[in-house]
């Protein structure tokens, strides 16, 4: 998830210091303290210097052999400057595939490689003054000349310390830059990039980027960079595991319950009162959505719990023309381990099926989940909302959830 991004740091940045220069002193060119004050999650920060006479941990060709092994975490990026297209390949790889490579804009990309090797494990120790569970890998570049993975951003905080020869970073250090994805390419990159700063970083310099500023790092000759990277569960990962951890603590006769239910108008309906008694079965945790929200989840929950088959996708889709002038002839049948349930919405409806929710007229929606198996077509073509209608007949056909018989 993108961080919000606090407003008085931002209209700030161009003005303040996002450049220093270590000089043999501390990593960060500052103590940790001031670091994680005034950048940590906040702004840029080039530190020249920062690992004085630095020796990367391993060789390039020691870094291609670790993409060859299985388990192994590795990508090679290529791009075809001429026609700005990126192409993607997942490793494993092996020798014939390095011996293919042309002489530029190619990078390989190995991840978690400090499980691999300790001494690049090792590169972490100067990081200490992050909590460990807060670091996330290292992941190690290595570039022909001009290679990259294009203009991106990146959700986590991350240091980037070139390890061997030059890669020049251009990052957009400006308020709220677009972020918009190029929908071209299998790799997540900007539709539009306008940098606000560009260095060209020596073995020894770093690059630290807080998440969600757009970034651009092109190797000058071969290069190898490090990448030191944080990891920061999105608040959804963190509510389904803690939902998951407080479900299993709960005592199964604690139950959704209903003693005081009405008759119902609808048989299909999902109202009001039966959405207090959900939310009630759940305490606190159902507060994280609104009504809409909150309704939509149950009624997708409450049509596929203890089903035990799915439906029967149609081989080809029906004829969506044709459907109408077939009703009155026809009869349906609703694929009895599909479940259907409907909520009123303003003047339409939603309508459940099988764990799936689709808009719907209210008189259709209420009588497709009226809980009938059968049901004779040429009801259909009376009710109102008529075009709507049809076509989610239609796409109910063809998932399977219903079936067309003729009369
Ligand atoms: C790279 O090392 O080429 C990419 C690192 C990044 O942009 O996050
Ligand atoms: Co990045």
């Amino acid at each position: 998830m993108t961080r919000p991004r606090a407003k008085h740091s931002l209209i700030r940045t161009r003005h303040e210091v996002i450049e220093v220069d270590a000089g043999g002193g501390s990593p960060l060119g500052m103590p940790p303290s001031r670091f994680l004050r005034d950048y940590w999650q906040k702004r840029p920060l080039l530190i020249r210097g920062a690992f004085q006479d630095f020796t990367p941990p391993l060789s390039p060709d020691d870094l291609a052999g670790l993409a060859c092994m299985d388990g192994a975490l590795a990508r090679i990026v290529r791009h075809d400057a001429k026609r700005n297209h990126w192409a993607v390949a997942s490793g494993p790889f092996d020798d014939a595939t390095f011996a293919k490579l042309p002489a530029s804009h190619w990078t390989l990309l190995v991840q978690d490689v400090d499980k691999w090797d300790a001494d690049t494990a090792a590169l972490l120790d100067a990081f200490a003054f992050i909590p460990s569970w807060r670091i996330d890998d290292v992941m190690i570049s290595y570039a022909a000349d001009r290679g990259g993975v294009g203009a991106h951003v990146d959700q986590y905080d991350v240091f980037l310390l070139q390890g061997m020869g030059k890669r020049r970073w251009a990052i957009d250090a400006g308020s709220n830059p677009p972020t918009d994805p190029r929908e071209d390419v299998e790799l997540k990159l900007l539709k539009r990039f306008s940098p606000t700063h560009e260095w060209v970083l020596q073995p020894g310099d770093m690059l630290y980027l807080p998440p969600g500023v757009p970034h651009d790092g092109t190797a000058v000759g071969e290069c190898m960079t490090f990448s030191i990277g944080m990891r920061a569960p999105a608040a959804g990962e963190l509510l389904f595991d803690f939902a998951a951890h407080v479900a299993e603590s709960l005592p199964e006769a604690q139950r959704f319950a209903d003693p005081d239910l009405a008759p119902a108008a609808s048989a299909g309906e999902i109202d009001a009162a039966a959405l207090r008694r959900a939310r009630r079965a759940l305490g606190p945790v159902a507060a994280t959505l609104d009504e809409d929200a909150f309704a939509d989840w149950f009624g997708r929950f409450i049509t596929r719990y203890r089903v035990a088959q799915p439906a029967a996708p149609r081989r080809r889709p029906i004829d969506r023309d044709a459907l109408a002038g077939r009703l009155p002839r026809s009869r349906l049948e609703r694929d009895p381990w599909s479940r259907f349930a409907w909520r009123r919405r303003g003047r339409d409806a939603r309508l459940y099926v099988a764990g799936s929710v689709f808009d719907a007229p209210i008189a259709w929606a209420r009588e497709l989940a009226s809980g009938a198996r059968i049901f004779e077509g040429s009801r259909f073509a009376k009710l109102p909302g008529r075009a709507q209608g049809v076509g989610l007949l239609a796409t109910l056909i063809d998932a399977g959830y219903v079936t067309l018989r003729r009369r």
